[in-house]
């Protein structure tokens, strides 16, 4: 019950902040940009690593094509958001974010398993897709918030653009799941991949939001007075640390 409660007010903040920040279109063009960011960086290369190790371990033709449509969507996506900051923006690039603002980057050194860029193993197949389910299951939540106040500031284009894809996001998830049911590891082992890569998606989320508020207050990206910005960075500052007390606690 608590937790509800807990995830609606958060709900409400983020909600009152993303409203503030797509009340212009260069404010939408930078929230279109995280998301298309989030989306191309990284993993992309690897659905096809993946598919591959499917297909050669598991004589798994279905569930590779799971990989290969997922991959699929996710450069779709990407396309997607950038026509609709093409659409915002004269000069496009002037949404571009520095690469310390990159979200998959952020969780650093933490994909390492992810990083080799192989697949060897079913417990690599596990840490792979444990890490897109957690991100899955923010994004499909965030892309609704996105779409929620695009369309309070009479973005309908936008708004639908991000619906359908966190009507992706959700589907994937069955894909995450399809996959992650068919690794040969243990429960308790699947349990603990799983509870890991959330706590370090929740982290580098966090991590995030905060140096996201220190460049769209600077930039002057959100509409809010100073007040309630130093309060939302200090708030965002005892998250991102609050995570990473967790993480260190529970992740070795
Ligand atoms: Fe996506
Ligand atoms: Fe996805």
């Amino acid at each position: 019950m608590w937790q509800k409660v807990e995830s609606w007010i958060r709900d409400q903040i983020t909600l009152l902040f993303l409203r503030r920040v797509a009340s212009t279109p260069r404010g939408q063009a930078h929230l279109l940009q995280h998301l298309a960011n989030a989306e191309s960086e990284g993993e992309i290369p690897l659905f096809d690593v993946v598919a591959e190790y499917m297909e050669r371990a598991w004589k798994d033709e279905g569930r590779a094509k799971l990989a290969r449509i997922h991959r699929e969507d996710e450069t779709r996506h990407v396309g997607m958001l950038e026509g609709e900051i093409a659409r915002l923006l004269k000069n496009p690039l002037e949404a571009q974010l520095p690469e310390s603002m990159s979200f998959v980057p952020l969780l650093g050194e933490r994909l390492a398993p992810i990083r080799k860029s192989r697949i060897d193993s079913d417990q690599d197949v596990a840490e792979f897709y444990s890490a897109l389910m957690a991100i899955e299951v923010r994004t499909a939540h965030n892309l609704k918030l996105f779409a929620m106040a695009f369309r309070e500031n009479q973005n309908d284009i936008g708004a639908q653009i991000l619906e359908s894809i966190a009507n992706d996001e959700i589907r994937h998830q069955g894909y995450c799941r399809s996959i992650l049911g068919r690794c040969e590891i243990s429960p308790v082992d699947l349990g603990r991949t799983l509870r890991k890569w959330s706590l370090i998606e929740a982290w580098a989320f966090a991590r995030l939001n905060a140096l996201d508020l220190e460049f769209t207050s600077h930039r002057g990206l959100l509409p809010l007075h100073a007040f309630w910005v130093s309060l939302a960075r200090r708030a965002a500052g005892a998250e991102t640390q609050r995570a990473l007390r967790i993480l260190e606690r529970e992740v070795r």
